[in-house]
């Protein structure tokens, strides 16, 4: 069985992060057996990209750069230490002048995060695979409610700081494969909804670059990482969950009910970009001029929001609940005049609602259970949040109702204060959502020790 040879030994890693899993993964362990199935596949295009991308490869020749790969280590090290003596001594230290200090009770340790985000910048640098071409792989949706996936593997490919030259100065690997141009290309049209192409385009990849160059052996994917939105993505693991026992997921069904394990997967935000913009605008309506109280317009896409409108469509003047709204009124200035923005689970427990809610400066509610909420590592979300679980919805407007006004006025504070960690910018900035991003994949390989 692929990684049987791998030895993991995990320690309590005392960091003040949530995630406390410090493992070591032994560089020493057997080559992952790669099925190259062809019994599933009946579609032109994806017998193309597998036939491209599997054509004649010679395993490359890369240079085994050990001093390289022991100043990487030593780096990281380094930043484990920094950012515990900057937790320690609520200060950090840097080399630049700080644009942002982040500080205040939406972070769970703002002393730990602001060095851990300087450390990063200092050291993340991520090697994107250059194997495979468009549209499966190398690009992503630019708009619509999935488009973080095309958008984060675009900013990868320009210029961004975080990009590697070259791939032994990469501490992380980023596999450019878009879950929802497989969807698209490949499953359409739809005759079957098996997952088993998806987990085999994937499969292969990782085959392919494994075969291709030291990087995946090395540290049996811990070090490895592919980010999507697409509501099949968390599926990619199920066919093979041997060979992703380590490998970070970015994404944004983070429902820790169905396999999604916080310490070692990412939550993606879910933004709904439109075309020629980079989403809905910042809106700043004075919070005590709000004059709805709750707020939903959506589909009647999944359970939590069946329960939902049986309990609050049209039953209550305060809490405002539309199905599809009537095209009169206008959904983003609904929203700035909202106190509470209901923010249920759909189809998958994330919802673009999240983050239109905090540009609205509206307080999310978050009606869901086992959603694993974006940033978590680094924001305190009952600060600026207010969470009902699925089996209380009967009591959403009592419970809104003990947020005191005072409280509640904190609370639309803080969620003003978070928004810059949400806002899309391209190229990106720091603070920013995708550099939030890049932060999350950074603390899960800071969590990683690869041994020689
Ligand atoms: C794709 O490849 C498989 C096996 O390699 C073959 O049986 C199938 O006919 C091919 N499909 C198309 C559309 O070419
Ligand atoms: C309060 O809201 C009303 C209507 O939404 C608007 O006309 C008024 O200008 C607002 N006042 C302030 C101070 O924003
Ligand atoms: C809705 O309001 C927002 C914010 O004021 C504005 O940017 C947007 O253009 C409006 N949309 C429509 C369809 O009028
Ligand atoms: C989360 O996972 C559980 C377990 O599979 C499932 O019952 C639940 O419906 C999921 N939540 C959503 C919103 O899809």
């Amino acid at each position: 069985m692929a990684g049987s040879g791998c030895t993991q030994t995990c320690l309590i890693y005392p960091s003040l992060f949530l995630i406390l899993v410090f493992s070591f993964v032994n560089p020493h362990f057997h080559f992952f057996p790669f099925p190259y199935k062809s019994n599933d596949c009946n579609n032109d295009l994806y017998n193309a990209t597998r036939n491209s991308a599997t054509h004649n490869m010679p395993p490359m020749q890369v240079r085994k750069n050990v001093n390289q790969f022991e100043k990487m280590e030593d780096g990281l090290a380094r930043a484990r230490a920094a950012i515990r003596e900057a937790a320690r001594s609520r200060s950090y230290t840097s080399y630049k002048k700080e644009a942002f200090v982040p500080r205040g009770s939406v972070y769970i340790n703002p002393y730990s995060f602001h060095q851990s985000h300087i450390e990063m910048e200092k050291r993340f640098r991520i090697w994107t695979y250059k194997e495979g071409e468009p549209p499966l792989f190398q690009e992503g949706p630019m708009n619509d409610i999935y488009s973080i996936e095309g958008q984060f593997m675009d900013e990868l490919s320009g210029e961004s700081p975080f990009s590697a030259k070259d791939p032994d100065e990469a501490l992380a690997f980023f596999l450019p494969v878009s879950v929802v141009n497989i969807v698209r290309y490949v499953y359409r049209p739809y005759t079957t909804y098996s997952r088993v192409r998806l987990q085999n385009v994937i499969e292969d990849f990782i085959g392919i670059v494994s075969k291709r160059y030291p990087y995946w052996k090395r540290s049996n994917g811990a070090d490895h990482f592919l980010v999507s939105c697409h509501d099949w993505a968390p599926d990619i693991s199920a066919g093979h969950p041997e060979l992703f026992k380590n490998f970070i997921r970015v994404l944004c069904n983070a429902n820790s009910s169905e396999g999604f394990w916080p310490v070692r997967d990412v939550s993606l935000p879910e933004i709904n970009i439109p075309f020629g913009d980079l989403g809905p605008p910042l809106l700043t309506h004075p919070p005590r001029n709000r004059s709805i109280f709750a707020f939903f317009a959506g589909g009647d896409h999944g359970n939590v929001r069946k329960l939902l409108f049986r309990h609050w469509k049209n039953k209550d003047k305060e809490i405002q609940v539309y199905d599809y709204l009537p095209k009169t009124l206008n959904y983003t200035q609904l929203m700035a005049q909202s106190k509470f923005c209901l923010c249920p689970s759909g189809w998958e427990v994330a919802s673009p609602r999240v983050v239109e809610a905090i540009y609205a400066g509206c307080v999310p509610v978050i009606i869901s259970d086992s959603y694993v909420l974006p940033f978590s590592d680094v924001l305190d979300w009952s600060k600026f949040s207010v969470h009902v679980p699925v089996a209380r919805i009967r009591e959403l407007k009592a419970i809104l109702q003990t947020v005191s006004v005072h409280e509640y006025l904190r609370k639309q504070k803080r969620v003003v204060q978070v928004q810059r960690h949400f806002v899309l910018n391209r190229p990106a900035k720091p603070f920013d959502l995708l550099h939030m991003v890049m932060h999350s994949v950074w603390l899960r390989r800071l969590n990683v020790r690869l041994l020689r």
